[in-house]
């Protein structure tokens, strides 16, 4: 029996109650002051969690859609882009540009790798055109975060063009825009934000607005002059996603108060007992050690495991939903999702479910060495802090 979804996938992320009870409300002039008010405090909270002084856009689509205007603003038809991958998101970062027209040179690491720095700078100097580099911050196809500090550095000492797709980690694992030289980060609300998909966050520097007036895609929804003229007057300039920018203000108060330096450590510990719960039941951890994430947790399953049937057995009969894999990974790889309103005993929780189903679909008895060792990672990190 279970009276509430755990939702352990890597987002959308599950809504805390405030932000839930934030959106029951009656709709507002999307062009009055209430609004307005509402833009001017979520812009001003998502750059200090971007650690920005650059504008911050917000558009009314998924993650996807704050990529999607990356590339529309800053490529033009035939440019060099280095799109920089090792996962499936990275592959649609690809894919994305090359839609647009762009000769995408793909600097590819496999499935679990991280980007090498030293790799990238290689490959810019023999790029000297390419103008824009495309970055995956946390991959999370395969529960990896790359050294993204590191690579923006390499990026803008080659005097590059930044632009990182952080859908999936920003306000989770830190990042400092302004300080690794970041020119476009983009998020998505539905991650760490704690709020309902359909928001996506774009920063903007001075030189990628240099750059946005001189590239000649097709643009329009996503024009970011536009977004940036109407953001001036407290206004978007379609209507925007109303209820989700409630969610997103009520999520963005929670992570201030507590603290940005607490939610990032709070992360990383529920990363680490995730980690030491699934290597407990036999699960083989699939993103290379010192750069798995801080969000998602990817592992290979133990022999004999129908990665289906386990999914499904834990929906149907714990109410716990995970995912699987992605692309090339799909049946071979489960991920779980540890972003956003999600604290130790979520982690127990899945975990314990997890046990009982190995049990139940005759793969390893439910010993409770699971839960044990979420546990002592739990209590271990708490004696360490001590
Ligand atoms: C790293 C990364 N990039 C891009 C996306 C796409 O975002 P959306 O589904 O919001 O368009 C996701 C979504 O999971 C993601 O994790």
């Amino acid at each position: 029996m279970t009276f509430q979804t755990q939702l352990r996938i890597p987002g959308p992320t599950p809504l805390p109650e405030r932000v839930v009870r934030s959106m029951n409300r009656p709709m507002i002039d999307h062009r009055g002051p209430e609004f307005a008010a509402i833009l001017a405090e979520v812009t001003a909270g998502a750059k200090r969690v971007f650690k920005t002084k650059n504008d911050l856009l917000l558009l009314t689509s998924s993650g996807t859609g704050g990529l999607e205007s990356a590339v529309a603003n800053l490529v033009s038809p035939g440019d060099e882009v280095v799109v920089a991958l090792c996962g499936n998101f990275g592959e649609r970062f690809a894919a994305l540009a090359s839609a647009y027209g762009a000769d995408v040179v793909r600097l590819e690491f496999e499935w679990g790798q991280p980007v090498d720095a030293g790799d990238l700078e290689v490959i810019l100097q023999r790029h000297p055109k390419a103008r824009v580099v495309l970055l995956t911050h946390n991959e999370t196809s395969t529960g990896l975060t790359n050294p993204l500090r590191e690579l923006a550095q390499t990026a803008r000492s080659a005097e590059r063009l930044v632009v990182v797709d952080g859908v999936s980690s920003i306000s989770s694992i830190d990042i400092e825009t302004d300080a690794w030289g970041i020119d476009v980060a983009v998020s998505g609300s539905q991650k760490g934000w704690m709020a309902p998909p359909g928001l996506a966050l774009v920063s903007v520097s001075e030189r990628a607005w240099v750059q946005q007036a001189k590239a000649r895609s097709p643009r329009f929804y996503f024009d970011w002059k536009e977004a940036k003229t109407w953001a001036d007057k407290g206004m978007t300039p379609f209507t925007p996603a109303v209820p989700v920018a409630f969610a997103l203000q009520e999520g963005l108060r929670m992570l201030e108060e507590e603290g940005l330096a607490n939610v990032y450590e709070r992360h990383a510990r529920l990363a680490r007992a995730t980690q030491a719960g699934l290597q407990a039941l036999g699960f083989q951890l699939f993103a290379q050690d010192g750069y798995r994430s801080n969000t998602v947790t990817s592992a290979l399953p133990p022999a004999g495991l129908d990665v289906a049937a386990l999914r499904k057995l834990l929906d149907t009969k714990y109410g716990v939903v995970i995912a699987g894999g992605q692309a090339k990974m799909t049946g071979k790889m489960v991920r779980v999702g540890h972003l956003g309103a999600v604290a130790e005993g979520d982690v127990v929780q899945v975990i314990w479910a997890m046990e009982q189903a190995l049990e139940e679909l005759d793969i390893a008895p439910a010993d409770g060495r699971g839960v044990a060792a979420v546990t002592a990672s739990v209590q271990g990190v708490a004696a360490a802090a001590r």
